[in-house]
């Protein structure tokens, strides 16, 4: 079973606050939620591998580390996934994304795919899927699926608030997988909401609704 992350630096936990405010509107959420996404990519990718290379200063030749390893696939799940894209590009520049589509039916809150876009050589990347949100697990669960149908291996999960019973779900389905998370909460209410949660997290940042 792989491991679960649960964030514990202050300047986290100060901008999941933040972000659950009813009151912080759709401009600030947006940079929150970003903002949140640098901070858990630093603490995700915290195991990327390095090389040495030789390097001149203008003191000295020297031997000195650069980033090695799987390219990188970032990939969000829309929309609210979209989000956190801009915090992880900040951090691997180069990484290309793909895209998964999933809503939650209202009254079942089953997830239905309607889209699914990765990048090519998927098999060879390293992949970290992005959600703000894993209230049941099923849109996570579910895009996990599709990935690895598609050759995908290495992956690791982002999402800022979590439920619990979504973690166990996603866990059971896919031990191999390693999930970060921002806060894990309570637990989710009678329509599937996360409590105490944000709310939905796409009509936020999107200003819908
Ligand atoms: C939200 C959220 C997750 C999903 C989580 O998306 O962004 O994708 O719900 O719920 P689950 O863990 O129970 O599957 P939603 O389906 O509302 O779509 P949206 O991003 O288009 O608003
Ligand atoms: N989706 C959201 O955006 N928020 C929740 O609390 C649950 C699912």
């Amino acid at each position: 079973m792989s491991e679960i992350h649960i964030m514990t630096h202050p300047l986290i936990r100060h901008k999941i606050t933040l972000l659950r405010m009813e009151s912080t509107g759709t401009n600030e959420f947006r940079k929150l939620v970003e903002e949140i996404a640098v901070l858990m990519g630093y603490e995700a990718l915290a195991d990327l591998k390095t090389k040495d290379v030789e390097i001149k200063t203008p003191i000295e030749d020297s031997i000195q580390p650069i980033i090695d390893g799987k390219k990188m696939a970032i990939v969000p799940i829309l929309r609210a996934g979209l989000g956190m894209v801009g915090g992880l590009l900040a951090l691997v520049p180069n990484a290309k994304i793909g895209h998964i589509g999933m809503y939650r039916d209202e009254k079942t809150h089953i997830p239905h795919a309607y889209y699914c876009k990765l990048p090519p050589l998927i098999s060879q990347r390293q992949i970290i899927v992005v959600d703000p949100m894993l209230a049941t697990g099923g849109s996570m669960i579910d895009a996990v699926s599709e990935i690895k149908a598609q050759g995908g291996s290495c992956i690791k999960c982002m999402c800022i608030i979590a439920a619990p019973e979504g973690v166990d779900a996603f866990r059971k389905k896919h031990p191999d997988v390693e999930l970060y998370i921002g806060a894990l909460d309570r637990c989710l209410n009678e329509n599937a909401y996360i409590c105490p949660g944000l709310g939905d997290a796409g009509d936020r940042i999107f200003g819908t609704k």
